[in-house]
């Protein structure tokens, strides 16, 4: 009887096995993409060596391009990506020869990206303040392109309350300044402004709220 060499020759090919997907996929990925920096991040899956690395990949002609190459950092930069593209965008977990599943996002900068907080200068005239914006820059763009330049239905949509109360009041306006006018004398308002996509009813984050006093008119 000879069956040794044929265990021998299963347990072989069991032991020679590639490894593949022993190997975790790295955890909680996601596409953190603010004013079109497009960060895409995730973590070290639980796993007893601690020295893995990781691919990240993202499809352009329907073939994938490296773009972070084992690197040894839990985040990879996309921001390099054209705005109107519509991506696939992947990374794994590596050790030497081996490595995990991808893991696969899908990615579409203009829709995806966050609006992120416009900037804000209020001046106090009488019983009116006025208010002048600026449309968050763009990453990787020259700095006079804001996300004005992208969104054509862009506004800014301001909300403001008396300091120590709850009711609040809102204007949309389409241009970079606005006047909130007939408010109560010596009184502190706070305000804080967003930007707003009208014709796809998307909001962006808000600003921190700036308070300010009026005067009277008399001044
Ligand atoms: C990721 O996409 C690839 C095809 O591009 C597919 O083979 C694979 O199963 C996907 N992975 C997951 C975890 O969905
Ligand atoms: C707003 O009101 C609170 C009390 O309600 C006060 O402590 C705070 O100093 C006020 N802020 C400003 C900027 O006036
Ligand atoms: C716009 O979105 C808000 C919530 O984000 C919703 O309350 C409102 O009804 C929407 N308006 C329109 C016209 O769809």
């Amino acid at each position: 009887m000879s069956w040794a060499p044929s265990v021998a020759g299963w347990l072989g090919g069991f032991l020679l096995v590639p490894a593949l997907g022993m190997i975790p996929p790295p955890e909680k990925v996601r596409m953190n993409s603010v004013n079109f920096k497009n960060i895409l991040q995730w973590e070290v899956p639980a796993f007893p060596k601690t020295n893995l690395t990781f691919t990240a990949q993202y499809e352009s002609y329907r073939s994938f391009q490296d773009h972070c190459k084992r690197t040894a950092s839990t985040q990879c930069d996309f921001s390099h990506l054209s705005k109107y593209g519509d991506y696939t965008v992947r990374v794994r977990a590596e050790l030497a020869d081996e490595h995990s599943e991808w893991v696969n996002v899908t990615f579409c900068p203009v829709e995806d990206t966050i609006i992120g907080p416009p900037e804000m200068q209020i001046e106090s005239l009488a019983e009116s303040l006025h208010l002048r914006f600026s449309a968050p820059q763009i990453e990787n763009e020259p700095e006079t392109w804001t996300l004005k330049n992208i969104y054509d239905s862009w506004a800014y949509r301001v909300q403001y309350w008396k300091n120590g109360t709850n009711e609040k009041f809102q204007v949309v306006s389409p241009y970079d300044s606005e006047v909130l006018r007939n408010l109560e004398p010596w009184t502190t308002y706070c305000i804080q402004v967003q930007g707003f996509l009208l014709d796809q009813n998307r909001t962006g984050e808000w600003s921190e709220p700036i308070c300010e006093r009026t005067g009277n008119d008399g001044e």
